[in-house]
């Protein structure tokens, strides 16, 4: 139904209002998550994940970017989803980029985006999450900071968007990777990351319940400076990682009219390179701390060599956009059946068996 009928109605529209047009669907649809969670969510122990000091239904998450000021947090569980991820966020507000700034390259099953960190600002977020009520989900919180903040003070950005947000965080990750916000992956170079990650783990601390810190990293590193961010931000106190953000790169989308707008590729044609950064932080961690893999998941075979290349738990952005609101659940009905294909007894038991 999503892909005869719904999708080709939203594909009518400007992405950005097709985006908001749903979002105004999830804030107001309460009363349907009962009856769509009984449909959407797949209850079965093997998929369930303890990672974080968390416990995840299913490693089906929702990535950052999507729900960036907790608008619709309580609907994400009732699709499926096993955590959602709300940001970024900023201290302050800001509008982001002027529009047009997200590009569907649907025949790359890809999108192009320069958002720029549009938010609605650290209290406002705050507020939307009060109002928003339980999730019955895991939720972390991604945060980042405003374009007119020098990096110099990133870490005073950091600190403001984390401390009001606090109550309702159960992991942070500090972006340092949007390829959108001028300067900013320079944050992410092991001379940089040490600071930011030391500065967040001391808010997440919060009220004594210690939020984990992870760290989400670009798919475009060159040479050895992945794995030297990747020892920088761990001897820091980063509890794990996210891999990856969006690429600079055009690999797989060159015959496409959008090609050439600026900004951070997502989707099919991200998905091999994302992994292959998921499966070297993996090593360049021993597999000793969790990692979400993110990058080009659209079906249950791309989440599990995410899985099996070091991931713990994956989220999707670009895949609900083209495969739809049932995804999570198709997903995690694959991934139950590669299990038992591969003779193995859990999504734990299948992580990282392609990276050793
Ligand atoms: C329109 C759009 C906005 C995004 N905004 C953010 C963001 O605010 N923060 C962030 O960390 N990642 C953001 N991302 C990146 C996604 O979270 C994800 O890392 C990336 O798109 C790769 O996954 P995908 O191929 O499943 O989309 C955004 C992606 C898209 C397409």
């Amino acid at each position: 139904m999503y892909r005869a009928l719904i999708r080709p109605w939203l594909f009518r529209h400007d992405p950005e209002d097709a985006h908001h047009f749903v979002m105004g669907l999830l804030r107001r649809w309460p009363i349907g998550c009962g009856l769509a969670r009984r449909l959407l969510a797949v209850d079965d122990p093997r998929l369930r994940v303890e990672a974080l000091g968390l416990s995840f239904g299913n490693p089906i998450g929702l990535g950052a970017g999507l729900d960036k000021d907790g608008e619709a947090a309580g609907a994400w569980g009732a699709l499926g989803f096993g955590f959602v991820e709300i940001g970024t966020v900023t201290p302050r507000p800001q509008e982001g980029n002027p529009r047009p700034r997200l590009f569907r390259l649907a025949s790359e099953r890809a999108l192009i985006n320069r958002m720029g960190f549009n938010s609605a600002g650290a209290e406002t977020v705050r507020a939307n999450l009060a109002r928003g009520g339980a999730t019955g989900i895991p939720i972390g919180i991604n945060v980042g900071k405003n374009r007119d903040t020098p990096n110099e003070r990133a870490a005073d950005d950091y600190r403001a968007a984390m401390a009001p947000l606090v109550p309702f965080a159960d992991y942070f990750v500090i972006n340092v990777s949007s390829p959108n916000t001028k300067g900013l992956r320079a944050l992410q170079e092991a001379g940089a990351v040490g600071d930011l990650v030391a500065a967040a783990v001391e808010v997440a601390r919060g009220d004594g319940r210690a939020r984990p810190v992870l760290v989400k990293l670009a798919p475009d590193f060159e040479g050895d400076a992945l794995e030297e961010t990747v020892r920088a931000a761990r001897a820091a106190g980063a509890a794990g990682f996210v891999a990856t953000n969006t690429t600079v790169g055009r690999t797989g989308v060159e015959g496409s009219p959008f090609a050439a707008e600026a900004g951070g590729l997502s989707g099919a044609p991200l998905r091999a390179r994302a992994t292959e950064v998921l499966r070297r932080v993996y090593r360049a961690t021993d597999g000793a701390l969790p990692i979400i893999g993110v990058g080009g998941v659209a079906t249950a075979a791309d989440a599990y060599e995410k899985i099996r290349a070091g991931a713990s738990l994956v989220q999707v952005y670009t895949g609900l956009i083209y495969e739809g609101p049932c995804i999570a659940r198709a997903i995690n009905r694959g991934l139950l059946a590669l299990l038992a294909r591969d003779g193995l007894p859990s999504v734990a038991a299948a992580v990282g068996l392609d990276a050793k």
